[in-house]
């Protein structure tokens, strides 16, 4: 489920029809040019692990249900060289591969032909190690005084399975995870099986909506899970036992906000929700891992409501490349926003005008919210408020109706799938009928503070 990027570069090649071609070791994103590779596009992960959080081992066995989008000779999965591969096989047949920093390349004995179903298996262990983002923060697998702490946005993924992890490739999992019985394994989706054999037990959680890479997790730690039917939502909560006397009432904080959103945005998108709560004083931030985010200490309002907001805007509906970030961070800004304002904790105007009153002269204001200008800029605050202030001004240009429509219809015609910005201002303006493009050169694309 990746859009074709290989299709061109494919064409411009002279391939002889028995070799075929390397598949792109880039995904061709100019923030993170070594995520994603071309060639193929992954639909299914399949990922039995064994993890030991004592020795911080973990064992990975990685089915991948792929299909090519070219005559195929070669091609890249993204693994840091932290793990070390033992295995690679291609529809059963074992394949040559080698290992670079973060870059396994895998050459099956013969190219495989283009649009064509196969399944890579590959066999790795080792220690995982996080990464450190370009904005300083860890990512990745990290670990806690108990287990993990697995937060993957916006590179962490190739620290932990192998994949094709542009998030432009969407994909459905199985995860099938063995710890220590004294330990519990937390994914997105649902729980569908637990089995304990001797002293260690194996969760199952399944996925069955395509999701990118940067938002399964795979959390490990001591946990109290409950899992409850609250209003129309399967909602699965797990908390470090160290923060459960700040959880009460947790999971029933959930359906008011899907129901709230759902009403503004539509359907809610995955068949369960949740979060995973897990002290991890290393950590510092909340990621909307897909269908049940996780928390390094116990949500607040807003910060429930950001993370449940971002199931519409990022998980659903994901950016085509990491600089309409704003597409995410913005969106559900906006959607904390209309939450605090809804409970009576803040006024929708109240979040606009504090965000507005920044100064001219501050560097807030210095870089559009369209190109960020960088990876180590993807969470800085102007992304945020900034990409919150465009759309409260675009409602007041377009009308409520025609606002809530223009959200709607994004969230229904990306489903599960990517966009960019161009796609939201040809849809604004296609559905408010407005020449819609001063204002968005103002919002979105020249530094400096607008003009109300
Ligand atoms: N998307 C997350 C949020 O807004 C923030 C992730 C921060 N990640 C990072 N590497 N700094 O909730
Ligand atoms: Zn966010």
């Amino acid at each position: 489920m990746k859009r074709s990027l290989a299709l061109a570069a494919a064409a411009l090649l002279t391939v002889s029809a028995s070799s075929g071609a390397p598949g792109d070791p880039s995904g061709g994103d100019p923030y993170f040019p070594g995520q994603g590779n071309g060639g193929y596009d992954a639909g299914h992960y399949d990922l039995v692990l064994d993890y030991s959080p004592s020795s911080n081992v973990l064992n990975g066995i990685a089915t991948i249900k792929a299909r090519t989008t070219q005559e195929l000779s070669r091609f890249n999965l993204d693994l840091t060289a932290d793990l070390d591969v033992s295995k690679v096989t291609v529809n059963d047949a074992p394949a040559a591969f080698s290992q670079g920093r973060t870059e396994l390349v895998v050459t099956p004995t013969a190219a495989l032909a283009s649009g064509r179903a196969f399944t890579i298996v590959v066999e790795y262990q080792g220690r995982p190690k996080h990464v450190v983002d370009p904005d300083g923060s860890r990512g990745g697998w990290i670990r806690t005084s108990d287990g993990v702490f697995n937060a993957n946005e916006p590179q962490g993924a190739m620290t932990w399975y192998p994949g094709n992890h542009h998030m432009t490739d969407k994909a459905t999992y199985r995860f099938t995870v063995t710890v220590p019985s004294t330990r519990m394994a937390v994914a997105n989706g649902d729980l569908t099986s637990r089995k304990t054999t001797g002293d260690r037990t194996t969760y199952v959680w399944d996925v069955k909506e395509p999701m990118a890479g940067y938002l399964a997790t795979v959390t490990v730690g001591k946990f109290k899970l409950t899992d409850t039917r609250i209003g129309k939502y399967r909602t699965i909560v797990a908390v470090d036992p160290k923060l459960a006397d700040e959880a009460v009432n947790l999971a029933e904080r959930h359906a008011p906000v899907l129901d709230y959103f759902a009403s503004l945005f539509g359907p809610y998108p995955f068949s369960s929700t949740g979060a995973i709560v897990d002290h991890a004083p290393n950590v510092g931030y909340a990621l909307e891992t897909q269908s049940r985010p996780i928390y390094d200490e116990v949500p607040s309002e807003w910060l429930l409501a950001h993370e449940l907001a971002h199931q519409w805007f990022g998980d659903s509906v994901t950016p085509s490349r990491w600089q309409h970030i704003w597409l995410n961070e913005g969106f559900a800004t906006y959607a904390d926003w209309l939450w605090q304002d809804k409970i009576g904790e803040r006024g929708l105007q109240t979040s606009f005008d504090t965000a507005y009153a920044i100064p001219a002269k501050d560097a807030f204001w210095k870089t559009p919210t369209a190109d960020p200008g960088g990876p180590a800029a993807l969470f800085h605050d102007r992304v945020y408020n900034r990409g919150a202030m465009t759309l409260h001004v675009l409602r007041s240009k377009v009308g409520d109706t025609a606002f809530f429509q223009i959200l709607r219809t994004w969230t229904a015609e990306h489903k599960y799938g990517n966009a960019d910005t161009r796609a939201f201002i040809a849809l604004s303006e296609r559905i408010s009928g407005h020449d819609l493009s001063d204002f968005f050169a103002d919002w979105l694309f020249k530094p400096g503070k607008p003009a109300l």
